[in-house]
């Protein structure tokens, strides 16, 4: 257990980082809402393997929240959020105010792109908006770092990227693989709202991907058969409300129109109650 410092300014963090960084030193950042699960401390060790001090910034993005959204309910624990940035090593906590993430009253939008408007930005369409305008900030007040992202949220990791490199920033965007609970249901804070009846249902998620990536892997090249199979999958096993199952190149996030020897990205996602769930994994033809 090391001790971590919470730094609460925009000014504070920029003053701490500009002497480390002037003494050599590599930053590493970790982007999160809080409310932090072994997902986030995977990132939290990846940063922390990779550099010489580790930020975990905690911020609950009203930006990225449709007004119909969980904002007001989104679950916070900030003192185990503490515990946790401490046992994994990080240095640096930086936890801000709406005040100081975004001190101009009509914050600029950020041009996110065709890859933004799809899939989660056609189920949420402000939401990767917001998500770019935390994240942009976050690079500009840290500064030349690398930053961790979970491939859980496949598509937030992709727009993350363009805006780098759209925009030059100065940040090496890494990402890491999805954490899982014993049963495959992926790590998330939103699996604090399932009913122990969801609860059950939901690692039917993994089990449709899996089902995807069999089919790829035994040499299924029809994306849309594929993306019928994993539906069915989940179709078959449980009352949640599928949003969609999608096969997709990772870079384009187009349908390819055949299943080749690149591979695909298997996306899905379901409602179960108040819960909205998304998963992916990669496919490849074996
Ligand atoms: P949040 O949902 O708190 O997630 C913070 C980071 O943890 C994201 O990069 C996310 O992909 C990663 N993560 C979540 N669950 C994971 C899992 N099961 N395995 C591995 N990584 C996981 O994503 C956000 O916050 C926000 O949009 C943010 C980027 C902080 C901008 O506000």
């Amino acid at each position: 257990m090391t001790d971590v410092e919470v730094v609460a300014t925009v000014e504070g963090l920029r003053s701490r980082l500009e002497a480390e960084r002037a003494a050599g030193r590599q930053v590493g950042l970790v982007p999160t809402m809080g409310f932090l699960h072994a997902g986030h401390a995977s990132l939290i060790d990846a940063a922390v393997a990779g550099n010489n001090v580790t930020v975990v910034s905690v911020f609950v993005n009203p930006l990225q929240f449709a007004p119909d959204e969980d904002l007001a309910d989104y679950p916070r624990d900030p003192e185990a959020d503490m515990d946790v940035c401490g046992r994994h090593g990080a240095d640096l906590v930086f936890a801000p105010s709406v005040a100081q993430m975004y001190p101009e009253p009509g914050v600029p939008e950020i041009e996110v792109g065709d890859l933004a408007s799809r899939f989660e930005g056609a189920s949420r369409p402000t939401h990767f908006g917001g998500v770019a305008m935390a994240v942009s900030r976050l690079f500009d007040i840290v500064g030349t770092s690398r930053a961790y992202f979970g491939e859980k949220d496949f598509q937030q990791l992709a727009v993350v990227r363009q805006m780098v490199a759209d925009h030059g920033v100065p940040v090496e965007v890494v990402g890491c693989p999805t954490v899982r609970e014993h049963d495959g249901l992926a790590l998330s804070s939103r699996n604090a709202y399932l009913t122990a009846a969801e609860r059950r249902e939901a690692p039917v998620l993994r089990r449709a991907l899996l089902a995807g990536t069999a089919a790829v892997a035994g040499g299924e090249a029809d994306p849309g058969a594929v993306a019928s199979l994993m539906a069915e999958v989940i179709g078959g096993a449980t009352t949640g409300e599928l949003d969609y199952a999608a096969v997709i190149d990772p870079d384009t996030f187009e349908a390819p129109p055949r299943i080749t020897r690149a591979g695909v990205r298997l996306l899905v996602a379901c409602r179960f109650g108040r819960a909205r769930l998304i998963d992916n994994m990669a496919a490849v033809p074996t």
